[in-house]
């Protein structure tokens, strides 16, 4: 499968500025349709209308830098503003993702990731990785949608790496919608901002578990040395559970789907069998990013709405690799 194009983004540029060399190369019309599709699909009408009515007072209140990114690349695609962000939230609602933190004999920790969307064929073509700068140096990586400003997947190199698999208690929009006009924090700007913020593998750790979301989530979290391994299950004002590696006592590895750790996983989407099983049959002593790659492979942790797998090491940041699946 494909590589993602890679891109640089710098955040030494102002926020309006700095996603619009990356749009470049991208067929506008096509962005337009996709977002418009979106729109038009995954948010409810209410949902529209509150919004664009609230806009007005929600704008100068909204979190920076990711309002202003949107509002650059919003101005150039003639999209309004409170459009930009619903498409922005409207990512957050649907995808199902299967997430392995794990260690092998020696210690070293890997990190790897499907994201599944229903309806992915739009996403594959705007699924870019993104290295982004500051003074000139790579100061996290992450890969997204082309005009989403979140991150679902990213690496702050030598220090942590972070994917979001989705947890829905329904009513997600109501929710959603509420708590981010109390200022609660969208899942994906919450990954980037820890990448941004976070000096190691425990601060990101308690920012991650305590503070609010939009809607609840799975944060997997691997760091560098070994045990530094973790699925948080968040509510959305804190954690609900804390899940650590715990090599010593056998669990080198965690495996988080859709689906709370501590209860089976339901018979019509079990992704979790059949990724421990393939785990098991790897061995600890076999563990390494293209085995991760390979586990990500079976059926069905791998399946028809996959849109792209990434594997990572924080110890590792050139290792950093994102293919994308079912493209055609
Ligand atoms: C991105 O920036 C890094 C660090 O400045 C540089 O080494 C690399 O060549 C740039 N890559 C691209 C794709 O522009
Ligand atoms: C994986 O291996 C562990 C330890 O041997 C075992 O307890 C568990 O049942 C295995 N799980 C699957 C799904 O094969
Ligand atoms: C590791 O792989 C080798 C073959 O590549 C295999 O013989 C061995 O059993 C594997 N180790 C474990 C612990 O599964
Ligand atoms: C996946 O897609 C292929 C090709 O479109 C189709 O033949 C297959 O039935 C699909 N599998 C599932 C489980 O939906």
């Amino acid at each position: 499968p494909p590589a993602p194009p890679l891109f640089n983004v710098s955040l030494d540029a102002a926020p309006e500025l700095r996603w619009l060399p990356v749009l470049q190369h991208f067929d506008l019309d096509f962005l337009r349709s996709a977002m418009a599709h979106i729109l038009g699909d995954k948010v409810p009408k209410w949902v529209h209308a509150v919004m664009r009515v609230a806009m007005g007072e929600l704008e100068g209140s909204l979190p920076q830098p990711y309002a202003d990114e949107i509002r650059g690349m919003c101005d150039a695609l003639g999209f309004r503003l409170a459009d930009c962000i619903l498409i922005n939230l409207a990512y957050e609602s649907t995808a199902f993702c299967t997430s392995i933190v794990a260690q092998d004999s020696k210690g070293h920790i890997y990190h790897g990731r499907n994201l599944d969307y229903p309806f992915g064929d739009f996403l594959r073509k705007m699924t870019v990785d993104v290295q982004f700068l500051k003074n000139g140096q790579v100061a996290f990586t992450g890969t997204t949608f082309i005009g989403y400003v979140g991150l679902w997947t990213g690496q702050s190199p030598y220090k942590f790496t972070i994917s979001g698999d989705e947890r829905d208690k329904g009513w997600w929009w109501e929710n959603a919608i509420a708590a981010f006009f109390q200022r609660h924090s969208p899942i994906s700007w919450l990954i980037r901002t820890t990448l941004s913020e976070s000096e190691n593998f425990e601060a990101a750790v308690d920012k991650l578990a305590k503070t609010p979301l939009i809607a609840d989530v799975y944060y997997i979290v691997g760091g560098m040395s070994p045990r530094e391994g973790v699925v948080i299950t968040r509510n959305r004002r804190g954690p609900a559970d804390i899940w650590p590696l715990d090599p010593l006592n056998g669990a080198w590895f965690r495996v988080e789907t859709n689906y709370d750790h501590w209860k089976p996983a339901p018979a019509r989407d079990d992704r979790r069998t059949p990724a421990i099983k393939a785990l098991n049959a790897t061995g600890q002593a076999n563990l390494s990013l293209e085995a991760l790659f390979q586990v990500l492979s079976v059926f069905p942790v791998y399946n028809n709405f996959t849109v792209y797998t990434t594997v990572m090491s924080a110890a590792n940041p050139d290792k950093y690799m994102t293919r994308v699946r079912n493209l055609g």
